[in-house]
């Protein structure tokens, strides 16, 4: 007897120890031909990436790190993973646009979205503190990360639960996400400041964009890093 799984996320999967990256990894998958929903998972990677350039650390075997294969991606694919996170999360967890997810004003993970639009697919790496302590972060992050307070046991029921809350948000139509990020929005009405000026978030607009009131009018930021000023 054969299952059928095709446009499961989840499956197939690669489980690896220890990889580089598992963004990288996912992004050969795709290039190879890899189905829907593939996905890559690690207990540890030794160069994680983040947005902007950045790294990602997290503590062998505490985090959920993980990227999947989406083919055919939904325009807004960055904000229906942060969606995904956040409720998995919980009812605090809040989003900072455009993906970063907070509990109490601390990052508790990290989305990074590579997509080659020309070949129709997308990759979703997702980076979760699931059992992240203060100790284990670098010193330079105890201030803005934070964790889940959960054990290590925790990280593949965790995944399980991910691939779930993945499965229903990037599937849904753009109008629920959309609501979805403003009511877990967490700069609302904060003060911001970007590469190219500062003002008042004023919420996210239909096409996912932050909206900022600033002092010569309102602009739209689809892309790029935001701070709270
Ligand atoms: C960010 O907030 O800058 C995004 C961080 C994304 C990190 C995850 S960890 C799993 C996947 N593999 C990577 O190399 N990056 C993402």
């Amino acid at each position: 007897m054969s299952v059928v799984v095709d446009g499961l996320l989840g499956h197939p999967r690669l489980h690896l120890r220890a990889t580089d990256s598992t963004n990288t990894r996912a992004r050969e998958l795709a290039v190879g031909g890899a189905p829907h929903g593939t996905l890559v998972t690690a207990r540890e990677q030794s160069a994680g990436r983040g947005r902007q350039g950045r790294h990602w650390t997290a503590p062998a075997g505490r985090a959920l790190l993980c990227s999947l294969v989406i083919r055919d991606p939904p325009r807004l694919l960055p904000l229906a993973a942060g969606v995904a996170v956040a409720l998995l999360a919980g009812p605090s967890a809040q989003i900072k646009w455009p993906n970063d997810v907070l509990i109490a004003g601390r990052k508790v993970a990290g989305i990074l979205v590579e997509a080659r639009l020309q070949d129709r697919w997308a990759v979703v790496g997702i980076g979760l503190n699931v059992a992240v302590r203060e100790y284990d972060l670098p010193l330079e992050l105890r201030g803005s990360a934070g964790g889940l307070g959960l054990e290590p046991d925790a990280v593949e029921p965790t995944l399980v639960r991910l691939l779930g809350e993945l499965q229903r948000w990037t599937e849904a139509p753009a109008e629920q996400v959309l609501d979805a990020v403003r009511s877990r929005d967490a700069l609302l009405e904060r003060e911001v400041r970007w590469a190219g000026g500062r003002g008042t978030a004023a919420g996210i607009d239909g096409e996912g964009r932050l909206i900022v009131a600033t002092e010569t009018g309102r602009v739209a930021l689809d892309a790029g890093e935001v701070h709270l000023a």
